[in-house]
C-alpha cells in the first residue's frame, strides 16, 4: 500500500529522532531510503510514479530476503526495516517535517530545479537539502531553494544497499554546518562519507574511474590488447571486481558514453573524449547486458 496504510501513518513519523525524506524511488532512491531505514531512521519515500514506488519496495524486499536466507539478517529485522520506509506520492506529506531531504529523481537539470524550488517552500527551514546527482553540482540547484547554505550533493553509488561510499560535495554557498550534518547523516545511515571540498565535475570516484577506463579504451583503440585481456589484466592485476569493459556492459554503454561526453564537454579536456570503438558500439545499439550484446554477448537467460 502506498498511501494510507498503518505503517505510513503520521504517528510513526514522530517517533524517530531524525526524519528523512527521499524523493525519487528509482534504482537509487528506493535503496537509499531502505539503507537509512535499516539503520533506524524513519524515511518517507516519494515518487511521482506509483508503479516505481511499488517496484522499488518490491525490489528492496527481495534484496533483504536474500540477506535473511544467507543468515545475515533476521526475519524481524527485515520486517522492521521495510516498515520504516513510508511510501507516498505526496511531496508535501513526505517533506513537511523532514530534517533532511535526499533528491534522487531523473538526471534532468530543469526537473531538479523545479523540485528544489518546491522543496524550499515545503520542507522546514532547518532541513538539509541534498542531491544524489552524479553530474549536476549543487550550485545549479541550491539558489532556487532559497536556502543555498543548507544544500549540498550527497552522491551515493549503485547499488546503495551494497556500496559503502557517499561523496559529500560542498557547493560554493554550502555552510560548514551543512557539511557536518551531511557527513553525520551518511554515517548514521551506515555509510562512509568523504568530503569533496570544492564542487568539481565527476567528483572524485568518477574522475578516477573515467581516467582509468579511458586508458583501457585507448589501449583497445591502439590494438595493444583485446577486450578480454585488458579486463583480465585489470581484474587480476589491480583486483577490480570487474574490468572496464565488463563494467561498461553492466552499466550500459550508452550511459558510459554519455558520462564521457559530459566530462569532455564540461572540462574541454581531450583525455575525456569518448573512444571511437565505444562510439561505434553505441551507434550499433550494442549497449551491454540490457541489449544482449556489448563488448561481450549475453544469451537470453544465460
Ligand atoms: N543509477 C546510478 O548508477 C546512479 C549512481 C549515483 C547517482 N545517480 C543519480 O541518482 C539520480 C537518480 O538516478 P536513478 O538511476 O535512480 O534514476 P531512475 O530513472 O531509476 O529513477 C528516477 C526516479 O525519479 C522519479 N521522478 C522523476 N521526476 C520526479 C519528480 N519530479 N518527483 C519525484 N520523483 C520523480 C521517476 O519516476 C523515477 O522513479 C540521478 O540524479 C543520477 O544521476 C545514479
Amino acid at each position: 500500500m502506498i498511501e494510507g496504510d498503518a505503517a505510513a501513518g503520521p504517528g510513526s513519523r514522530h517517533r524517530a529522532p531524525f526524519r528523512l525524506a527521499v524523493v525519487g524511488a528509482g534504482s537509487m532512491g528506493a535503496q537509499i531510503a531502505q539503507q537509512a531505514a535499516l539503520h533506524g531512521l524513519e524515511v518517507w519515500l516519494q515518487d511521482v510514479s506509483h508503479e516505481q514506488l511499488e517496484r522499488g519496495l518490491g525490489s528492496n524486499r527481495s534484496h533483504l530476503r536474500r540477506r535473511v536466507e544467507q543468515g545475515r539478517m533476521t526475519e524481524a529485522e527485515l520486517e522492521a526495516g521495510l516498515a520504516r520506509v513510508h511510501p507516498t506520492g505526496d511531496l508535501a506529506r513526505a517533506t513537511e517535517d523532514a530534517d533532511a531531504v535526499i533528491e534522487a529523481i531523473v538526471e534532468d537539470l530543469e526537473a531538479k530545479r523545479i523540485l528544489f524550488a518546491e522543496l524550499g517552500r515545503l520542507a522546514p527551514a532547518h532541513a538539509l537539502l541534498a542531491s544524489n546527482s552524479s553530474t549536476i553540482g549543487i550550485s545549479k540547484l541550491a539558489p532556487v531553494s532559497g536556502r543555498p547554505d543548507r544544500c549540498c550533493n550527497m552522491h551515493f553509488f549503485y547499488p546503495p544497499l551494497v556500496m559503502e561510499l557517499v561523496e559529500v560535495v560542498k557547493g560554493p554557498e554550502t555552510s560548514e554546518e551543512t557539511v557536518q550534518r551531511a557527513l553525520a547523516l551518511a554515517r548514521e545511515m551506515g555509510r562512509t562519507p568523504i568530503l569533496v571540498r570544492r564542487e568539481i565535475d565527476g567528483f572524485i570516484v568518477n574522475r578516477i574511474l573515467h581516467m582509468a577506463t579511458q586508458e583501457a579504451y585507448r589501449l583497445l583503440d591502439a590494438g595493444v590488447a583485446s577486450v578480454e585481456d585488458i579486463d583480465t589484466a585489470v581484474e587480476k592485476g589491480l583486483r577490480w571486481p570487474m574490468g572496464p569493459f565488463r563494467l561498461g556492459d553492466f552499466t550500459g554503454l550508452d550511459v558510459t558514453y554519455r558520462a564521457r561526453l559530459h566530462m569532455y564537454r564540461t572540462t574541454g579536456d581531450e583525455r575525456y573524449r569518448p573512444s571511437p570503438s565505444l562510439e561505434a558500439k553505441v551507434r550499433a545499439g550494442e549497449l551491454g547486458r540490457k541489449t544482449g550484446k556489448g563488448w561481450y554477448e549475453y544469451p537470453e537467460g544465460g
